[in-house]
């Protein structure tokens, strides 16, 4: 009994905690799954020392720097080239080449991408990458854009710069590495990959989506959010897609049961889902 007051009364604490944040800072952290915010909070007073959090909100309110650095704990862009292999392999053989069919029968050459959630960029990279190797001589043929987005500005700015750690240049495939510079302890995304992408600050709990896209990643972000944002969010991206269009979430991601009836299932263990192309 006892601990289950001082549960309540720690949750008390914490909701006005994240009342205070969302009144000063237009930050609504409720979104966010419980447990990771009590998990990310609880980072910062491990850093700050602190231990309720009370304290913390006195901290914000001594030393409002603070939240800027309580966004970057929320933020967390860990991120690499052709995460997950097997997916691009996927969006290689069969994605693509079902996107390149369905364009050409209706005439259309304009094929548009949507990374949400990219982070420091290397997941829209690798998709540009992954399209010009499937679609070969007949790339010139389409107008490729990928528009990544995130909410995270620093993340952002890397990959707007497009220069990356030499270290990361082993999740590339050897036959994708054509596709990069190297600069001795960095390599650079080459124009001809880059001028096919375009990143944009867009937050997704607040933001209009991008509209109309045939495919989108938003991989690994979801994972944060709480069910009913997951669902909103779910809901947007179906209005986002063509008929036909792809979505493609991370591997410990999967749909709200509420959206299984308006997306057809592609590949479960990849989590590649499809919006109907009878649908309006
Ligand atoms: C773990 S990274 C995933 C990057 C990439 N999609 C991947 O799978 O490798 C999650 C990204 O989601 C972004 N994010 C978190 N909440 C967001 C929101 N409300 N709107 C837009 N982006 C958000 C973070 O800034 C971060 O860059």
């Amino acid at each position: 009994m006892e601990s289950r007051q001082a549960d309540a009364v720690y949750r008390g604490n914490l909701s006005r905690l994240l009342d205070k944040i969302r009144e000063e800072r237009g930050l609504d952290l409720t979104q966010y799954r419980e447990r990771y915010v009590e998990r990310r909070i609880a980072s910062r007073l491990h850093m700050l020392g602190l231990h309720t959090y009370r304290q913390y909100a006195e901290h914000l309110d001594e030393s409002p720097e603070e939240y800027a650095k309580l966004i970057d704990t929320m933020t967390i862009n860990v991120t690499q080239f052709f995460r997950d292999s097997t997916v691009y392999e996927l969006f290689r053989k069969q994605i693509v080449p079902d996107i390149l069919k369905s364009k050409l029968a209706r005439h259309q050459r304009m094929i548009r991408i949507w990374s949400a959630g990219c982070a420091t960029g290397q997941e829209p990279y690798s998709l540009a990458m992954s399209f010009l190797s499937a679609m070969g001589p007949k790339s010139a043929d389409f107008l490729l854009s990928i528009q990544g987005t995130d909410l995270d500005r620093k993340a952002l700015a890397v990959a707007r710069e497009g220069v990356y750690p030499i270290e990361q240049l082993e999740f590339i495939p050897r036959a994708d590495r054509k596709y990069v510079e190297v600069l001795g302890d960095t390599f650079r995304i080459r124009p001809e990959v880059g001028k096919l992408v375009r990143f944009q600050y867009l937050n997704l709990f607040e933001d209009k989506p991008i509209h109309i896209v045939d495919v989108i990643f938003c991989r690994n972000v979801f994972i944060y959010f709480n069910r009913d944002e997951q669902e909103r969010m779910l809901g947007q991206f179906w209005a986002s897609l063509a008929r036909g269009g792809y979505l493609v979430l991370g591997r410990s991601e999967r749909l709200a049961t509420s959206m299984t009836g308006r997306f057809e299932l592609v590949d479960g263990r990849e989590r590649i889902y499809r919006k109907p192309l009878g649908m309006p």
